[in-house]
């Protein structure tokens, strides 16, 4: 199949997704300008009690304000922002992580946007009801990596014009390889439960080679183009895990199942989880599908009962 412009591929889906991806696209690429000019900290933390680095809120302002003034989208939520905010008009309803994995601007690794777009539905929202599901990858090059009902493609900003115009796709949709040969589990091991240890211990036997950089667009970015397995699970002093199923778990997990894998809490569908609050956290496992089900058959045994190792 011959190389696409991004837009072009997606406005035979659909039109005003496609323009939605095009002024994302051109906010993300703004962003990754920014990074090397914003490297302090503000004294702002998150509704979650982590520190906000000056780009995290920039980011935040940045997408929230354009979006809301587009007249494509209704509802803006973000993991940066207590409340939902809304526009007067629009049919969309988008759920943000402004910046992920920013606590990696230090030491300049891997960061990105992630986004989570529905149709006309209020947040928050079940992923099954997402449209698409997109992130851009802050890395060596930008990526943009976007899930929609036919598939995910990849793309870099290799062409000329500007935003989703401007990145280049195979116009081919991308599947997880078959075997897997990555792996990466956040949190710090002593807080691992037994089951956690365990399947680590599986999939070194399987010889997976451990990947973890501290980010979950560039964690999971390497399983999603190697195969393999990624996840936050859950831990000894925090049963949810870390990741937000609005911003974080349901987006990555619809982009999950449409390149053929499977996103997990691991106990079923992260898709299915009924929301109950904007910030909820769930405990994630994502990646091909005989590995993710493999953990959830580990998760039924007396083995993940047990609170000792
Ligand atoms: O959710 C924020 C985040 O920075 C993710 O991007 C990343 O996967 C995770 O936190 C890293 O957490 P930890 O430092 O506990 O490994
Ligand atoms: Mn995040």
């Amino acid at each position: 199949m011959a190389a696409r412009k991004l837009r072009e591929l997606l406005e035979t889906e659909d039109r005003s997704l496609s323009k939605l991806v095009e002024l994302l696209a051109e906010l993300s690429l703004r962003i990754v300008r920014e990074i090397p000019r914003t490297l302090g900290m503000t004294e702002g933390m998150n509704i979650y009690g982590e520190q906000q680095t000056e780009l995290d809120v920039w980011s935040n302002g940045l997408l929230t304000k354009k979006l809301l003034r587009s007249g494509l989208v209704r509802q803006v939520a973000s993991e940066e922002m207590e409340t939902v905010m809304t526009a007067d008009h629009g049919e969309y309803t988008v759920a943000l992580d402004p910046l992920d994995g920013s606590s990696n601007i230090k030491t300049n690794n891997l960061m990105g946007t992630i986004i989570g777009i529905y149709h006309d539905k209020p947040l928050p929202a079940t992923g099954r009801d997402l449209l698409s599901a997109l992130y851009f990858l802050y890395g060596p090059y930008v990526e943009a990596v976007v899930g929609t009902k036919s598939g995910v493609y990849l793309a870099a900003p290799a062409g000329r014009g500007t935003g989703a115009s401007k990145f280049i796709s195979t116009g081919e949709p991308h599947r997880l390889p078959q075997k897997g040969s990555v792996y990466g589990i956040g949190g710090s091991r002593d807080k691992w439960t037994p089951r956690v240890h365990e399947f680590a211990d599986t999939l070194e036997k399987k010889k997976l080679k451990f990947r973890y950089g501290g980010s979950f667009v560039g964690d999971y970015n390497q399983v999603l183009c190697s195969g393999g397995f990624f996840a936050y699970p859950e831990l000894l002093d925090a049963p949810d895990g870390k990741y937000r199923l609005q911003f974080e778990s349901n987006p990555i997990g619809y982009i999950t199942e449409r390149a053929g894998g499977k996103a997990s809490t691991g106990k079923g569908r992260i898709l299915d989880v009924e929301p109950v609050s904007i910030s909820q956290r769930v405990p994630t496992y994502l990646g091909n599908k005989e590995l993710v089900s493999e953990y959830e058959d580990l998760s039924r045994t007396s083995l993940g009962l047990s609170a000792e190792r």
